[in-house]
């Protein structure tokens, strides 16, 4: 097998409980029916990152972390005091990059809002805030339990205190949203100046009450015309996008989510969260924790039988559309170098379908890189399959 260097070494950390189910969301999220086991949660989540360290022997060729993302479910249901024993327990097992980001994914309630000087004082530098809209109607359609007041209320301290950077995360193309109240929505956010926006359509995912029950939803033309007036909106409000629904002002994207795209390694801890670790050897592993809370804390200190549900090796087949799949979100061109130091493999084996690809006007070739098209962007999927079909 060909040596690799390892990439970049990122952490995702699942919590799954929200106060209720959103009815658009097939997030790993579970309605709260009592108090959150935090203690218990936090040991096991230390259990599952020192049997990872174990199982791939992480220290034998240590790599700092370069970002941690605590992700949900809603995060910020633990208290400070636990995110804090949470960062501290990881430090002392793995080391911190200096310039390290850490996210938590948070909602804009008030109490959850009170806590934001606490999650920064504990290591996070940046908050994700999950606003969705600003429209008291909307929040209600999509099963919110904060007002738009306290969005906005959110933001404004996630600038006083100073934290490094800040996320809203807003949807548009919701049930009954006119063009207007989707860019007005647009608006109230670029007003908020926040570093970063993750500006996402609504999607109608299968198992979720939207699924079973689906609302009205604005047709294509009015998605296309929300999708191309607010783009210009935030372009011309200083926001590059730099990924499908990633916009940020210059210098504040978001490096844990470029570390995914960039087909970088991560481990993941807690309920059902996925993990992709790289080796000098050539291997990379792909790792998928027990997904039910039950479960998941019931391997707590049962060291025979770690978090794991599924692990498996990522075969060199495998490699160019996982490759592809990640690194074609981001607008960026991709250096050539960074497919044959993530993948461990050499160029020529994918050279026939990139001349393809090329010949098809889906990418533009240099020396040094590839950059998809414009066309390329609008037949994304077919030119990902092919990709796919040479690793059958
Ligand atoms: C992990 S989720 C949830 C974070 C946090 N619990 C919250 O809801 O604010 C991250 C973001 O994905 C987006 N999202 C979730 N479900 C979606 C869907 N079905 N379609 C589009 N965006 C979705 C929302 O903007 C959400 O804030
Ligand atoms: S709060 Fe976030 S994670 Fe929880 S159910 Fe709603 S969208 Fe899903």
């Amino acid at each position: 097998m060909t040596k690799m260097t390892p990439p970049n070494l990122s952490l995702y950390v699942h919590i799954p409980w929200c106060v209720q189910k959103c009815p658009y969301c097939d997030f790993n999220s579970h309605a709260l029916k009592d108090t959150i086991p935090e203690a218990q949660y936090i040991d096991a989540l230390l259990e599952d990152l020192d049997s990872d360290i174990e199982r791939y022997q992480l220290n034998a060729n240590p790599r700092p972390l370069h970002s941690i993302f605590i992700g949900g479910g809603t995060p910020s249901l633990i208290s400070p005091q636990g995110i804090e024993r949470l960062l501290s327990g990881i430090r002392a097992r793995i080391a911190f990059k200096d310039d390290i980001e850490i996210t938590m994914e948070a909602n804009p309630g008030t109490i959850e809002a009170e806590r934001f000087g606490g999650y920064q004082v504990a290591g996070v530098t940046r908050i994700s805030i999950g606003v969705q809209s600003f429209a008291a109607e909307k929040l209600q359609r999509l099963g919110r339990i904060h007002g738009e007041q306290e969005a906005v209320n959110a933001a404004k301290l996630a600038h006083t205190i100073g934290l490094n950077s800040f996320n809203l995360d807003l949807m548009h193309g919701l049930p009954d949203q006119s063009v207007q109240e989707a860019l007005s929505d647009l608006e109230q956010a670029i007003e908020l100046n926040p570093p970063h926006l993750s500006w996402y359509q609504l999607t109608i995912e299968p198992n979720t009450l939207f699924y079973s029950k689906p609302p009205v939803l604005p047709d294509d033309d009015a998605l296309w015309d929300i999708f191309e007036l607010g783009h210009q909106k935030l372009t011309q409000a200083g926001y590059v996008q730099y990924e499908i629904s990633g916009y940020s002002k210059p210098g504040y994207q978001c490096q844990h989510n470029l570390n995914y795209w960039r087909f970088g390694d991560y481990l993941g801890i807690g309920c059902g969260s996925a993990g992709k670790i790289s080796f000098v050897d050539g291997r990379i592993v792909r790792t998928t924790k027990i997904k039910h809370p039950k479960g998941y804390l019931a391997a707590y200190q049962n060291l025979t039988k770690p978090y794991l549900s599924d692990e498996h090796q990522v075969e060199h087949k495998e490699r160019p559309f996982e490759f592809f799949m990640n690194r074609f979100r981001l607008l960026e061109a991709c250096p050539k170098q960074d497919f044959i130091d993530t993948t461990g493999l050499a160029l020529d084996v994918i050279a026939p379908t990139m001349n393809w690809a090329v010949e098809k006007g889906y990418i533009d070739e240099s020396v040094t890189s590839w950059q998809v098209t414009e066309k390329g962007k609008l037949f994304l999927n077919d030119l990902l399959a092919a990709f796919m079909d040479e690793s059958e």
